[in-house]
């Protein structure tokens, strides 16, 4: 059989990729078909701006904006959370992955928050863009 070095390893080094990035990702994966199972009701909403205030407001601003108090020392302003895309763009699931496990300068919370908290949370947020400024 003759090798062709052309075609087999750029094939192969890409199903390696998919499949590393596959295991890497999946709970992200997974997330985007999560849905809040917390009906956006005023109470709940109300829990989560407080959630909000204790935890968030000090990087992300009290209204979500990304001008909170400690947001200027960092060196990556944190995202305005009223312009996050609505559902099918930006899904629940994946808002909550990334509270749950923190992106970069953004800290993880899943050890401080309950499941519950978090859609709590996921409602305030979704409540900011609903709202003009
Ligand atoms: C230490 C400051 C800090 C705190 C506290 C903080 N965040 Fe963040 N957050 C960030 C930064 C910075 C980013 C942008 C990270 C990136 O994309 O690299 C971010 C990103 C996010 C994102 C992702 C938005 C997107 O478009 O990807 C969400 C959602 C979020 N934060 C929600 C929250 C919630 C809810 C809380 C409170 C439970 C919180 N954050 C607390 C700094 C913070």
């Amino acid at each position: 059989m003759q090798f062709r070095p052309g075609i087999k390893w750029p094939l192969a080094a890409m199903a390696a990729v998919c499949i590393v990035s596959g295991i890497y990702y999946a709970d992200l994966l997974r997330s985007a078909f999560l849905r809040n199972p917390i009906p956006p009701s005023a109470e709940s909403i109300a829990r989560g701006r407080q959630l909000f205030e204790k935890d968030c407001a000090v990087c992300h601003g009290a209204r979500g904006r990304g001008d909170g108090a400690a947001a200027a020392a960092l060196p990556q302003r944190p995202d305005d959370l009223s312009r996050i895309a609505p559902p099918p763009i930006f899904p629940d699931g994946v808002v909550a992955y990334r509270i749950i496990n923190g992106v970069k300068m953004m800290p993880a919370f899943k050890s401080t928050l309950s499941e519950n908290e978090i859609w709590d949370l996921l409602n305030f947020i979704r409540s900011l863009a609903a709202k003009p400024p």
